[in-house]
């Protein structure tokens, strides 16, 4: 195949893999995570001599920022981004045997409270360009013990929404958004996580915005909302007055901290800008990449904004000349930050579920399901196949130039072997 990589002489230099000069030549652009608005917060947290949710204000004013800012009525922090997910399942009274359908490309976060919930994961297969689940699996997946759909929007990117809210409605089904890797990517216009009936958020040390480890749930609706907080807090029902210790189903302790919602609230104003200069940067980064041969670019669902947690493409290998796996290699040798096969698997293909080793002993509903490679085509194609970018807003115009210059060295190269 004959291609026209650039008129650039620069691309033509052999790539460093070959022995030629790294074209990243400048530390990649950084900014500090944390500083004097989070200090000041965790000073005033500290100063208020508890740090305990419930007589402290920094969480519920996290939760109050939240709400506002998303347009909704509740917002419920809890400890992790695995914690709202679990209480969101919990408040929507997922129970022992109900089916949730879930994407096989997530983190253990997404599926773990489903294990523990006794209830079954059934993974349903993606959109090989937006890595989404996509209605007609999903549709195709629905059983009568089907409960819930958890739409998990990979890496910045929402998932098909109209048409999962649509099917959720048609078949009775709670919609629950799995938003860790996407806050502030909007769909349609509107916030994401505010589609569903509940839409979760990581605030891990990864993601947009951090406390470290935390998360949060939005709904407008109120029943849920009044168990989301039963959910995250043992079902005891605490308010100024006391505690009620009168547990009527089962609950973890997944409160936030004060301090964790000090560093959560410092964070949240920040988010802005953090998401419009993802979004510059890796538009940009489309627009110079969108005319080489063998590269797969990462497709933002219809009528969604991605937020751009990572820039995740694929490699045609027959077009490319290479697969992902060397891609990923001579684009690391050119000191991109860089990765092949972004979880590795499929989460069906892990043991805990082709061994259904979740628990030592006893049964459970979902060991009557069979596990393993073959499930989801498509998922397994996109992690056979995908290079991913790590991706931060300090990135620079110059992080940009040599970025593409890289990649288009890189793929000539390939082309040319
Ligand atoms: C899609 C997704 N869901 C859930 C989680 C779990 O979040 P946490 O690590 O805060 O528990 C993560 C974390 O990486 C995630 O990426």
């Amino acid at each position: 195949m004959s291609v026209t990589i650039s008129a650039q002489t620069v691309v033509e230099l052999p790539p460093a893999i070959a022995g030629g000069t790294p074209a990243k030549q400048t530390p990649y652009g950084k900014e500090r995570r944390y500083g004097e608005e989070e200090l000041a917060e965790l000073e005033a947290a500290l100063q208020q001599e508890t740090l305990f949710y419930v007589q402290g204000k920094k969480v519920h004013q996290l939760e109050a920022d939240f709400a506002n800012k998303n347009g909704v009525d509740y917002a419920i922090a809890t400890s992790s981004g695995t914690a709202s997910i679990h209480a969101a399942l919990i408040a929507a009274e997922i129970s022992p045997g109900d089916e949730v359908l879930v994407s096989p490309i997530t983190d253990m976060g997404s599926i773990a409270p489903i294990l523990y919930q006794g209830a079954v994961p059934v993974f349903v297969d993606l959109d090989p360009r937006t890595y989404t689940i996509t209605p007609a699996a999903v549709e195709a997946a629905i059983t009568p013990q089907t409960r819930a759909i958890l739409a998990v929007h990979l890496g910045g990117n929402a998932c098909d929404l109209a048409g999962l809210t649509a099917l959720a409605a048609r078949h009775n089904l709670v919609l629950i958004e799995d938003c860790a890797q996407a806050f502030g990517c909007t769909y349609q216009g509107k916030p994401i996580g505010t589609i569903g009936a509940m839409g979760c958020f990581s605030y891990n040390e990864f993601k947009h915005i951090s406390s470290g480890d935390g998360g949060l749930v939005i709904t407008n609706d109120e029943q849920l909302a009044l168990r989301l907080r039963l959910a995250t807090d043992k079902a005891y029902n605490r308010s100024a007055q006391g505690t009620e210790r009168n547990p009527a189903f089962l609950a973890n302790n997944y409160r936030m901290t004060e301090l964790q919602g000090a560093v959560a609230v410092a964070q949240l104003p920040k988010l802005d800008s953090i998401v419009a200069r993802r979004r510059a940067w890796c538009g940009a980064l489309s627009e110079q990449l969108a005319d080489l041969p063998g590269l797969l670019l990462p497709q933002e669902t219809l009528g969604c904004d991605s937020s751009w947690w990572f820039y995740m493409m694929r490699v045609v290998p027959e077009e490319l000349g290479a697969d992902a796996t060397e891609f990923a290699a001579a684009l690391s040798a050119e000191g991109l930050r860089v990765s092949a096969h972004y979880i590795g698997q499929c989460i069906y293909e892990y043991p805990i579920f082709t061994e259904h080793s979740a628990f030592a002993r006893g049964e459970h509903a979902y060991m009557q399901r069979q596990y393993g490679k073959g499930l989801c085509p498509e998922a397994e194609a996109i992690l056979e196949t995908c290079v991913t970018l790590a991706i931060n807003q300090a990135y620079t115009d110059t992080d940009l130039a040599e970025t593409v210059t890289a990649v288009r060295r890189v793929v000539a190269w390939f082309q040319q072997r």
